[in-house]
Protein backbone atom coordinates (compact mmCIF):
# COMPACT_ATOMS: atom_id res chain seq x y z
CA UNK A 1 0.00 0.00 0.00
CA UNK A 2 1.61 3.19 -1.29
CA UNK A 3 0.79 6.27 1.19
CA UNK A 4 0.51 10.31 -0.28
CA UNK A 5 2.49 12.62 1.38
CA UNK A 6 1.72 16.47 2.14
CA UNK A 7 4.48 18.94 2.78
CA UNK A 8 2.65 22.23 3.75
CA UNK A 9 4.62 25.67 4.12
CA UNK A 10 7.74 23.89 5.41
CA UNK A 11 10.95 25.91 6.22
CA UNK A 12 14.24 25.33 8.19
CA UNK A 13 16.39 27.86 9.51
CA UNK A 14 19.77 26.29 11.07
CA UNK A 15 20.78 28.10 13.94
CA UNK A 16 24.38 28.22 15.89
CA UNK A 17 25.55 30.14 18.82
CA UNK A 18 27.90 32.68 17.48
CA UNK A 19 26.99 31.93 13.79
CA UNK A 20 24.51 33.65 11.29
CA UNK A 21 21.64 31.81 10.92
CA UNK A 22 21.59 29.88 7.54
CA UNK A 23 17.89 30.09 6.04
CA UNK A 24 17.85 26.52 4.43
CA UNK A 25 15.17 26.21 2.73
CA UNK A 26 11.14 27.15 2.67
CA UNK A 27 8.69 27.97 3.04
CA UNK A 28 7.67 25.42 0.49
CA UNK A 29 4.46 23.04 -0.38
CA UNK A 30 3.84 20.11 -2.86
CA UNK A 31 1.89 16.98 -2.15
CA UNK A 32 2.97 13.48 -3.77
CA UNK A 33 -0.26 11.39 -4.71
CA UNK A 34 0.20 7.68 -3.87
CA UNK A 35 2.44 5.69 -5.90
CA UNK A 36 3.84 8.29 -7.38
CA UNK A 37 7.83 8.94 -8.40
CA UNK A 38 8.42 12.64 -7.94
CA UNK A 39 12.24 14.02 -8.16
CA UNK A 40 13.71 17.07 -6.92
CA UNK A 41 16.56 19.16 -8.64
CA UNK A 42 17.78 22.29 -7.43
CA UNK A 43 21.59 24.18 -7.23
CA UNK A 44 23.93 23.07 -4.76
CA UNK A 45 23.90 23.99 -0.93
CA UNK A 46 19.58 25.17 -2.13
CA UNK A 47 18.38 22.79 0.73
CA UNK A 48 17.53 19.48 -1.00
CA UNK A 49 19.37 17.17 1.50
CA UNK A 50 17.90 19.44 4.47
CA UNK A 51 14.79 18.92 2.98
CA UNK A 52 14.91 15.63 2.94
CA UNK A 53 15.53 15.06 6.38
CA UNK A 54 12.58 16.98 7.23
CA UNK A 55 10.22 15.18 5.36
CA UNK A 56 11.64 11.82 6.59
CA UNK A 57 11.14 13.13 10.53
CA UNK A 58 14.55 12.99 10.85
CA UNK A 59 15.08 16.64 11.56
CA UNK A 60 12.52 19.19 13.00
CA UNK A 61 11.71 21.95 10.26
CA UNK A 62 11.40 24.96 11.99
CA UNK A 63 7.81 25.61 10.66
CA UNK A 64 4.88 24.08 8.70
CA UNK A 65 4.37 20.45 8.49
CA UNK A 66 4.56 17.28 6.81
CA UNK A 67 1.76 14.79 6.78
CA UNK A 68 1.74 10.70 5.50
CA UNK A 69 -1.41 9.44 4.70
CA UNK A 70 -2.66 12.78 6.41
CA UNK A 71 -0.57 11.77 9.77
CA UNK A 72 1.62 14.09 11.34
CA UNK A 73 5.17 13.45 10.44
CA UNK A 74 7.11 14.65 13.95
CA UNK A 75 10.41 13.74 15.86
CA UNK A 76 10.56 10.22 14.55
CA UNK A 77 11.24 8.49 10.96
CA UNK A 78 8.00 6.69 10.67
CA UNK A 79 8.13 2.34 9.70
CA UNK A 80 6.52 3.03 6.32
CA UNK A 81 9.59 5.08 5.21
CA UNK A 82 12.94 4.16 3.77
CA UNK A 83 15.91 6.25 2.86
CA UNK A 84 18.95 6.26 1.48
CA UNK A 85 21.93 8.83 1.75
CA UNK A 86 24.04 10.52 -0.39
CA UNK A 87 26.79 9.10 1.50
CA UNK A 88 27.64 5.20 2.04
CA UNK A 89 25.91 4.54 5.18
CA UNK A 90 27.03 0.72 5.23
CA UNK A 91 28.28 -0.44 8.65
CA UNK A 92 32.25 -0.96 8.14
CA UNK A 93 31.84 -4.35 10.52
CA UNK A 94 29.40 -5.88 8.80
CA UNK A 95 29.46 -8.41 5.63
CA UNK A 96 27.18 -7.10 3.08
CA UNK A 97 24.65 -10.08 4.14
CA UNK A 98 24.67 -8.84 7.36
CA UNK A 99 24.64 -5.16 6.63
CA UNK A 100 21.43 -6.00 4.23
CA UNK A 101 19.83 -8.05 6.53
CA UNK A 102 20.34 -5.26 9.51
CA UNK A 103 17.17 -3.64 8.87
CA UNK A 104 15.03 -6.87 9.10
CA UNK A 105 16.84 -8.30 12.24
CA UNK A 106 16.71 -5.65 14.15
CA UNK A 107 13.69 -3.46 13.34
CA UNK A 108 10.23 -2.66 14.10
CA UNK A 109 9.46 -5.20 11.66
CA UNK A 110 9.28 -8.76 12.63
CA UNK A 111 9.99 -11.02 10.05
CA UNK A 112 10.64 -14.81 10.05
CA UNK A 113 14.09 -15.81 9.34
CA UNK A 114 13.42 -17.74 6.04
CA UNK A 115 11.55 -14.37 4.84
CA UNK A 116 14.75 -12.55 6.18
CA UNK A 117 16.64 -14.32 3.91
CA UNK A 118 14.87 -14.66 0.97
CA UNK A 119 14.33 -10.58 0.69
CA UNK A 120 18.41 -10.31 1.34
CA UNK A 121 18.92 -13.03 -1.77
CA UNK A 122 16.52 -11.12 -3.71
CA UNK A 123 18.17 -7.43 -2.97
CA UNK A 124 21.61 -9.09 -3.39
CA UNK A 125 20.73 -9.79 -6.93
CA UNK A 126 19.10 -6.98 -7.60
CA UNK A 127 21.68 -4.23 -6.57
CA UNK A 128 24.41 -6.72 -8.71
CA UNK A 129 26.11 -7.73 -5.58
CA UNK A 130 26.10 -11.36 -6.28
CA UNK A 131 29.19 -12.75 -5.35
CA UNK A 132 30.07 -10.34 -2.51
CA UNK A 133 27.66 -11.63 -0.06
CA UNK A 134 30.71 -12.30 2.59
CA UNK A 135 32.56 -9.03 1.86
CA UNK A 136 33.32 -6.24 3.81
CA UNK A 137 32.53 -2.85 2.43
CA UNK A 138 36.29 -2.07 2.74
CA UNK A 139 36.88 -4.78 0.46
CA UNK A 140 34.42 -2.62 -2.23
CA UNK A 141 34.17 0.10 -3.85
CA UNK A 142 32.56 2.85 -3.40
CA UNK A 143 29.91 2.67 -5.37
CA UNK A 144 29.56 -1.08 -4.66
CA UNK A 145 28.88 0.09 -0.78
CA UNK A 146 26.61 2.34 -1.83
CA UNK A 147 24.44 0.02 -3.51
CA UNK A 148 24.79 -1.69 -0.19
CA UNK A 149 22.75 0.84 1.45
CA UNK A 150 20.38 0.68 -1.29
CA UNK A 151 19.89 -2.70 -0.96
CA UNK A 152 19.39 -2.42 3.45
CA UNK A 153 16.79 -0.06 2.57
CA UNK A 154 15.34 -2.00 -0.26
CA UNK A 155 14.79 -5.04 1.61
CA UNK A 156 12.37 -2.89 3.99
CA UNK A 157 9.95 -2.85 1.71
CA UNK A 158 9.21 0.90 2.14
CA UNK A 159 6.57 2.57 1.09
CA UNK A 160 7.50 6.29 0.98
CA UNK A 161 11.66 6.04 -0.53
CA UNK A 162 13.08 8.67 0.54
CA UNK A 163 16.09 9.21 -1.79
CA UNK A 164 19.20 11.68 -1.61
CA UNK A 165 21.53 11.42 -4.99
CA UNK A 166 22.00 8.07 -4.36
CA UNK A 167 23.50 7.25 -7.41
CA UNK A 168 26.38 9.82 -7.12
CA UNK A 169 29.42 7.92 -6.41
CA UNK A 170 28.52 5.30 -9.37
CA UNK A 171 29.70 5.19 -12.39
CA UNK A 172 27.01 6.27 -15.21
CA UNK A 173 26.41 3.08 -17.07
CA UNK A 174 25.55 1.49 -13.19
CA UNK A 175 23.90 4.29 -12.53
CA UNK A 176 21.88 4.15 -15.50
CA UNK A 177 21.01 0.16 -14.39
CA UNK A 178 20.33 1.20 -10.64
CA UNK A 179 18.00 3.76 -12.21
CA UNK A 180 16.18 0.94 -14.20
CA UNK A 181 16.24 -1.25 -11.17
CA UNK A 182 14.68 1.28 -9.45
CA UNK A 183 11.56 1.78 -12.06
CA UNK A 184 11.23 -1.84 -11.74
CA UNK A 185 11.39 -1.73 -7.90
CA UNK A 186 8.79 1.04 -8.04
CA UNK A 187 6.50 -0.44 -10.41
CA UNK A 188 6.48 -4.00 -8.81
CA UNK A 189 5.84 -2.21 -5.00
CA UNK A 190 3.59 0.87 -5.95
CA UNK A 191 6.03 3.02 -3.15
CA UNK A 192 5.74 6.35 -3.59
CA UNK A 193 9.15 7.83 -3.95
CA UNK A 194 11.15 11.43 -3.74
CA UNK A 195 14.34 11.27 -5.20
CA UNK A 196 16.79 13.87 -5.00
CA UNK A 197 19.06 14.37 -7.63
CA UNK A 198 21.37 16.78 -9.68
CA UNK A 199 21.74 14.68 -13.12
CA UNK A 200 18.61 16.30 -15.01
CA UNK A 201 18.60 13.53 -17.19
CA UNK A 202 17.77 11.20 -14.56
CA UNK A 203 15.29 13.25 -13.13
CA UNK A 204 13.11 13.56 -16.36
CA UNK A 205 13.62 9.65 -17.31
CA UNK A 206 12.53 8.36 -13.55
CA UNK A 207 10.07 10.59 -12.82
CA UNK A 208 5.89 11.45 -12.89
CA UNK A 209 6.96 14.78 -11.74
CA UNK A 210 10.36 17.32 -11.56
CA UNK A 211 10.06 20.16 -9.09
CA UNK A 212 12.76 22.47 -9.07
CA UNK A 213 14.04 24.67 -6.24
CA UNK A 214 15.49 27.65 -6.65
CA UNK A 215 18.89 28.81 -4.89
CA UNK A 216 19.20 29.09 -1.03
CA UNK A 217 16.91 29.55 0.58
CA UNK A 218 15.14 26.96 -1.58
CA UNK A 219 11.39 27.35 -2.88
CA UNK A 220 9.46 25.92 -5.80
CA UNK A 221 10.91 27.28 -9.22
CA UNK A 222 9.26 25.18 -11.52
CA UNK A 223 7.12 22.16 -11.69
CA UNK A 224 7.50 19.66 -14.64
CA UNK A 225 5.21 16.90 -15.67
CA UNK A 226 7.03 14.00 -18.06
CA UNK A 227 3.67 12.32 -18.97
CA UNK A 228 5.71 8.98 -19.27
CA UNK A 229 3.45 5.87 -18.72
CA UNK A 230 4.58 3.23 -15.83
CA UNK A 231 5.87 1.08 -18.12
CA UNK A 232 8.86 3.33 -18.61
CA UNK A 233 12.72 2.05 -19.14
CA UNK A 234 15.62 3.71 -20.65
CA UNK A 235 14.21 3.66 -23.74
CA UNK A 236 12.50 6.81 -23.48
CA UNK A 237 15.87 9.08 -23.49
CA UNK A 238 15.44 8.82 -27.68
CA UNK A 239 11.88 10.02 -27.36
CA UNK A 240 11.74 13.82 -28.76
CA UNK A 241 9.75 15.04 -25.47
CA UNK A 242 13.26 13.31 -23.23
CA UNK A 243 14.99 16.89 -24.61
CA UNK A 244 12.74 18.91 -24.39
CA UNK A 245 12.46 18.42 -20.45
CA UNK A 246 15.51 18.36 -19.57
CA UNK A 247 16.03 21.56 -22.03
CA UNK A 248 13.34 22.87 -19.72
CA UNK A 249 14.39 22.42 -16.77
CA UNK A 250 17.90 23.74 -17.43
CA UNK A 251 16.32 26.61 -18.70
CA UNK A 252 14.96 27.14 -15.25
CA UNK A 253 17.68 25.79 -13.49
CA UNK A 254 20.11 28.26 -14.81
CA UNK A 255 19.61 31.23 -13.42
CA UNK A 256 19.37 29.93 -9.93
CA UNK A 257 22.92 27.68 -10.42
CA UNK A 258 24.30 31.43 -11.31
CA UNK A 259 22.81 32.83 -8.38
CA UNK A 260 24.15 30.05 -6.09
CA UNK A 261 27.38 30.36 -7.57
CA UNK A 262 27.48 33.95 -6.57
CA UNK A 263 26.07 33.52 -2.63
N1 LIG B 1 23.85 21.00 10.17
C1 LIG B 1 23.91 22.18 9.55
N2 LIG B 1 24.14 23.32 10.27
C2 LIG B 1 24.19 24.52 9.67
N3 LIG B 1 24.01 24.71 8.34
C3 LIG B 1 23.78 23.62 7.58
C4 LIG B 1 23.73 22.30 8.14
N4 LIG B 1 23.49 21.41 7.13
C5 LIG B 1 23.41 22.15 6.01
N5 LIG B 1 23.59 23.47 6.26
C6 LIG B 1 23.51 24.57 5.29
O1 LIG B 1 22.21 24.61 4.76
C7 LIG B 1 22.22 24.88 3.38
C8 LIG B 1 21.54 23.77 2.62
O2 LIG B 1 22.30 22.56 2.75
P1 LIG B 1 21.85 21.19 2.09
O3 LIG B 1 20.48 20.87 2.55
O4 LIG B 1 22.91 20.20 2.35
O5 LIG B 1 21.80 21.58 0.53
P2 LIG B 1 21.84 20.66 -0.78
O6 LIG B 1 21.56 19.26 -0.37
O7 LIG B 1 20.82 21.26 -1.68
O8 LIG B 1 23.21 20.82 -1.38
C9 LIG B 1 23.70 25.06 3.00
O9 LIG B 1 23.98 26.44 2.98
C10 LIG B 1 24.43 24.35 4.11
O10 LIG B 1 25.70 24.92 4.31
MG1 LIG C 1 22.63 17.46 -0.59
Amino acid sequence: MAVSLQVDQLSLVYRSSGQQDTHAFGPLSFAIVAGEFVSVVGPSGCGKSSLLECVSGLMQATSGEVRLDGQLINGTVPAQVGMVFQQDASFPWLTVRDNIAFGLRHGRQSVPAADITARVDQAIVQVGLSGFENHYPSQLSGGMRQRVSIARTLVMRPQLLLLDEPFAALDPQTRLLMGEELLGLWRQSAASVLLITHSLEEAVLLSDRVLVMSARPGRLKHELRTGWSRERDAGIVSDPRFAQHVNTLWSVLRNEAQAAMRM
